[in-house]
């Protein structure tokens, strides 16, 4: 079967992290990627989550509670900032990141992701990757302020270097209503854009 845009992203980060890496979810929002990654990368693995809202934190901290998680790091900052919080040491070693654009599910649809600052997260994380590591963008585009944010962040992907990295886009061009899809960004070569 085709896979879903939530399965896919899964799956590609499935593909490409192995237990005992370091991992970063730029948006945590209600957890369930943060829960994934934690799963993934397992106890010997270490997660940095990432989000601007408290809600967004507390309630990411309390699914990991309850799957008994202990190795995720969350953070109350925007992911813009994220090299102030990742270790110097993990610098081309990270294992991938994902990214959910847009608002917080059933909360304030006015606290969005925004092109400037998922593009200076994706620069950080450019550096931070490992060679075969990768960065998932599961674009929600639908809601106000999500078009212009589309538009920036595929303008950024679209302009990397092809002798560095390669960019996938993957998503469903019948169906209606701006359906979410997905960038993911693969590092071939360890040298910068
Ligand atoms: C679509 S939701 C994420 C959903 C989440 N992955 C999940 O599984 O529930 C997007 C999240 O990004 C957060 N956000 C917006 N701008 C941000 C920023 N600059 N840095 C970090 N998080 C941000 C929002 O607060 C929101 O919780």
């Amino acid at each position: 079967m085709v896979m879903k845009i939530l399965d896919f992203s899964h799956q590609l980060l499935k593909d490409c992290i192995k237990e005992g890496e370091t991992v970063v979810d730029a948006t945590c929002g209600n957890g369930n990627d943060t829960l994934f990654l934690s799963k993934l990368v397992g106890k010997t693995g270490q997660v940095y989550a990432f989000d601007i809202q408290e809600q967004a934190i507390t309630q990411t901290k309390q699914l990991l509670e309850e799957n008994k998680q202990v190795n995720v790091t969350l953070i109350l900052d925007s992911h813009a900032n994220m090299e102030k919080y990742l270790p110097e040491t993990i610098k081309g070693k990270l294992g991938g990141a994902i990214f959910n654009l847009g608002y917080l599910p059933h909360s304030d649809k006015t606290i969005i992701t925004k092109g400037n600052t998922t593009i200076r997260a994706i620069d950080i994380l450019l550096d931070y990757i490992k060679k075969d590591g990768i960065i998932v963008l599961v674009v929600y585009h639908g809601h106000i302020g999500g078009k212009r944010e589309k538009d920036l962040v595929l303008d950024y992907v679209t302009n990397l270097n092809q002798s560095y990295y390669q960019v996938l886009e993957y998503g469903f061009i019948n169906q209606k209503n701006n359906p979410p899809f997905i960038i993911a960004i693969q590092k071939r070569n360890q040298r910068r854009k």
